[in-house]
């Protein structure tokens, strides 16, 4: 059957596009970013795709904004040495564990530039931005202005030394920065003085109507995470205000009017990294030759319906930026599709402790990547993902579930029913006599658990679709426990026959239920079993991260499919390398010898 059958007979194909929260490329990732972002959108775009819909997945490196500036002036380096230098980090980390996008991106681009300025001017034009002049704190010093944590000076209220701009950590009264007695800046300790700037605000009141109809009309109340609704129903208690969207530097997408005092100003970088979704679809569809393809994924019918469905992967310090200013952003532009849903990732500790990027008590995936197999970085990422609540990174839980979940269940049940169907059928796949009761159950449970895994990565909820995928590989390990083929075989060669073979469709079942976690060993799993053409992203990674459409993967179409008698094997490897018990003690010594603290 050809994909296209495939697909007409399931479903009609939906346009799906997975937006993945820009990374401020000031650093390379840790194993709260991967578990928590980037590796549940692949997965979640690897399921979709398998399922027949057509998926873009983009997002990019994040150039503009104080982490980047700051990080650029301590190195004594530009802003764009500091980007490239961890767009490259980025994109290594993901050809090592098969995070695949249809274009990871930046916010350096031209494209990108054009796209926020359109963005800004249709804003402006509809009556959605206005101008409003500030107080800002003024350094004669560094010639420019600064942000109010960049700023201390004495507390007006108990005259500690060294309360900051906003808040006075002594007597804990918020500060109102201009009263600060003899203020001072953080970088160089210049005196700061307070100054009139103008600036543009998104007018967020006169777009709260349409926000409301949004958030409240569309039944997001009934799949969104928790935290997502939680932190947009906070913001929205207070009412919406107006929110500056320039600000007072040179690095950034420059404002696009005519009046010169704008002209050392820049547009504020979460005004516009949120637009790199728009932008990052409308450089691929350029990317493609088809300019105008974006449009499949984002612009509105006739009647104002999406075309297809928008999901935003993110961490939840995110959330009001992906749930209220882009949409409202959205609503003020017209004709453009909102997200459907937000998955935000709460926060991955690191053995019982919170992640320190300071104290340097963090796992860096550039680290560590190099060292296990990615399907095993995976398998445990996904496994202690911070889906729902806070999660934590431990190196002896790491071994053990390698070893006893990976490798134990999974992986033994794999290579003990192929290496003995290879040796003792001629490596075919056995022909069946007539399946007993115990066979009937266990493709039946396969059929269910198939259905409810499915279910799951459809809602986003990838800990619990990996325990049911791990679930029917123990099932089917108890079978074959059961049904002792390497017994049975010396007395009733059929009756072996019929077991393998049972299994044989289980394990074929399970390649596909595993493909979007475990991409690397359903590659290899698919020729063991002696198909050909699998998906050529996964294991022989072509640069598809920078640009292209991703196929619809062979390995993995997403369904029950039977393995015929008499297909011809291939000789069958362990999928998985089983962990040393002393790895755990290394890693963690590793950690400990890397940290700066106390
Ligand atoms: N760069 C931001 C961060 O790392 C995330 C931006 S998400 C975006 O927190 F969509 F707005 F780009
Ligand atoms: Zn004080």
């Amino acid at each position: 059957m050809t994909q296209e059958q495939n697909q007409t007979e399931k479903h009609k194909p939906e346009y799906i596009l997975v937006s993945v929260a820009w990374p401020y490329a000031n650093g390379p990732f840790h194993a709260g970013h991967i578990g928590g972002v980037y590796l549940p959108a692949d997965t979640f775009a690897r399921f979709q795709r398998a399922n027949g819909n057509y998926v873009l997945m983009v997002s990019g490196s994040d150039c503009h904004g104080a982490p980047i500036t700051l990080r650029a002036e301590r190195e004594g380096v530009t802003p764009l040495d500091v980007v490239g230098r961890y767009h490259a980090s980025f994109i290594k980390t993901f050809e090592t564990l098969g995070i695949e996008f249809d274009l990871f991106t930046k916010t350096y681009t031209e494209n990108h530039y054009a796209v926020t300025q359109d963005i800004f001017s249709r804003l402006l034009q509809r009556g959605y931005l206005f101008k409003k002049t500030e107080i800002g704190a003024y350094s004669a010093s560094l010639n420019r202005f600064l942000p109010d944590r960049y700023v201390e000076g004495e507390c007006y209220n108990c005259h500690y030394a060294k309360a900051r701009g906003d808040q006075c950590d002594n007597c804990g009264i918020l500060i109102d920065a201009p009263k600060l007695i003899h203020p001072y800046n953080t970088i160089d300790r210049g005196e700061v003085t307070f100054r009139d700037t103008e600036h543009y605000f998104l007018d967020l009141a006169k777009l709260e109507p349409a926000l409301l109809k949004w958030v409240n009309g569309e039944g997001h109340k009934d799949y969104w995470r928790n935290n997502t609704l939680t932190f947009t129903d906070n913001w929205l208690k207070d009412g919406l205000h107006e929110r500056a969207i320039t600000r007072d530097l040179d690095w950034g997408v420059p404002v696009p009017v005519e009046d010169p005092s704008f002209k050392d100003k820049r547009i504020y970088v979460w005004f516009d990294a949120v637009i790199g979704y728009l932008s990052a679809s409308k450089e691929w569809a350029q990317r493609q030759g088809e300019p105008t393809a974006w449009e499949k994924w984002w612009t509105l019918d006739e009647e104002g319906r999406s075309p297809g469905k928008s999901y935003y992967f993110l961490g939840k310090d995110n959330i009001p930026f992906h749930t209220i200013i882009w949409p409202a952003m959205l609503l003020g532009y017209g004709d453009l599709a909102l997200p459907y849903d937000v998955p935000a990732a709460e926060f991955m500790n690191l053995e019982g402790e919170k992640m320190s990027t300071s104290q340097n008590w963090a796992l860096w995936l550039p680290d560590i990547e190099e060292r296990y197999q990615p399907d095993a970085l995976r398998y445990y990422l996904t496994a202690v993902a911070p889906e729902t609540r806070d999660s934590y990174w431990s190196w002896a839980d790491f071994v053990s579930r390698v070893n006893n979940e990976l490798v134990a269940t999974y992986g033994n049940l794999v290579h003990r029913v192929l290496t003995f169907t290879y040796k003792n059928f001629e490596g075919q796949v056995p022909r069946p006599g007539e399946l007993d009761q115990s066979d009937k159950a266990l493709l039946t449970e396969r059929e269910a658990a198939f259905a409810r895994v499915t279910e799951l990565l459809n809602a986003a909820h990838f800990r619990d679709a990996l325990k049911e995928v791990m679930a029917l590989a123990t099932t089917a390990n108890r079978y074959l426990d059961e049904k002792a083929p390497w017994k049975s075989i010396k007395t009733n060669r059929e009756t072996a026959a019929t077991s393998l073979y049972t299994v044989i469709q289980v394990i074929n079942t399970l390649k596909v239920l595993t493909y979007p976690f475990l991409p690397y060993s359903a590659e290899k799993l698919h020729s063991y079993l002696g198909f050909e053409g699998g998906n050529e992203q996964s294991g022989t990674y072509s640069g598809k991260a920078v640009e292209g459409v991703i196929a619809i993967p062979a390995t993995a179409r997403w369904q029950i499919e039977e393995i015929p008698a008499g297909q011809v094997l291939r000789s069958p490897e362990a999928l998985f390398i089983k962990l040393d018990d002393k790895v755990a003690e290394e890693e963690l010594q590793r950690l400990k010898a890397n940290a700066n603290r106390l």
